[in-house]
């Protein structure tokens, strides 16, 4: 169908974008159990925050609920990417249940620095999002009171420490890269000796995926970012976007786009959240394709090529 304004409209398509790899191994993880142990598997939390993704796995079996006590004993549960509190692996061993664990390597890398940091006899400051399934999963790895959770500089400032305590910063792994360096700034200059992280907590897929983004955004009038609601890392793409001025809206699928938001529009960026399948990212490419002529280019800002084992279980 002809749709009238066919004024060439320039696509930027940034890349790396959609799934990194502790989302595809999440995934993988799900279908393996599903074929090793038959349905239905449960997964407690959203795998992944994508709901094709999880329709998806609801259509071959896998059935999600919330929290543990949903899931039957005899059957199989898979615990999301995100990673969960100890009481819950806890509370499986305690069932005799069969459950496998698909956070993502890189949050247990945080949830191991974690501990270590405590035996050390460091009180550890999280910076993260409240409320977001993996502060959760990291808060619930210590015992109450041991790590406090701040969001932004304004919390440092109200922090109840003072210079002679102990304290060590670790961070979610889906955070703004520019934002985290300004609460860590305020962290190191309120607590000198507070120690950091060897390497950085957020993640190579949210590092690169910022970073890209920021490399497209200031030639584009509008960025489109595929990704949910609750995901993240795809929230903070949006925010690069537009503290580079250029307007950036989230999307889940390719029919939210609504025509208007091209007019006067002659270049758009586009990328796609860690947790956003590249079936969606083409979906919006040929709804875009429908309203305008699109010329398409790819900003490739980093290779990647990580991968993750399966747990040993479904090896
Ligand atoms: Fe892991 Fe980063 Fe993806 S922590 S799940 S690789 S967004």
């Amino acid at each position: 169908p002809d749709h009238g304004d066919k004024r060439p409209l320039d696509l930027l398509i940034a890349a790396p974008r959609g799934f990194c790899a502790g989302v595809d191994r999440a995934i993988e993880i799900v279908e393996k159990s599903l074929e090793k142990y038959g349905a239905p598997v449960y997964v407690r939390h959203e795998i992944v925050h994508n709901k094709y993704v999880v329709e998806g796995l609801k259509a071959k079996g896998a059935i999600f609920v919330k929290e543990l006590d949903e899931v039957p004993t005899d059957a199989p549960v898979v615990f999301s990417a995100h990673g969960v509190p100890k009481s819950v692996p806890a509370e499986a061993e305690r069932r005799a249940m069969i459950y496998v664990d698909a956070t993502c390597p890189l949050v247990s890398k945080v949830h191991r620095q974690a501990e270590r940091l405590l035996e050390k006899g460091r009180h550890i400051i999280f910076i993260g999002h409240e409320g977001h399934p993996e502060v959760v999963g990291t808060m619930g790895q210590v015992a109450e009171g041991e790590m406090t959770l701040v969001e932004t500089v304004e919390d440092v400032a109200e922090l109840p420490f003072g210079p002679d305590d102990r304290l060590a910063y670790l961070t979610q792994t889906t955070l703004s890269v520019d934002d985290t360096a300004e609460v860590i700034a305020a962290l190191t200059a309120r607590f000198p000796d507070i120690r950091g992280p060897k390497a950085e907590d957020i993640c190579y897929a949210t590092s690169n995926r910022q970073a890209a983004v920021k490399e497209l955004a200031e030639e584009c009038d509008l960025v489109l970012v595929v990704g949910a609601p609750n995901s993240s890392n795809s929230l903070r793409l949006v925010e690069v976007a537009e503290r580079l001025g250029t307007p950036g809206r989230l999307i889940q699928r390719a029919e939210e786009i609504a025509p208007d938001w091209l007019e006067g529009v002659d270049t758009v960026g586009l990328t796609a959240g860690a947790s956003a399948p590249e079936v969606l990212v083409r979906e919006v490419v040929d709804a875009l394709a429908r309203l305008r002529k699109v010329r398409e280019r790819t900003v490739t800002t980093a290779e990647e090529n990580m991968v993750f084992k399966l747990p040993r279980q479904l090896r």
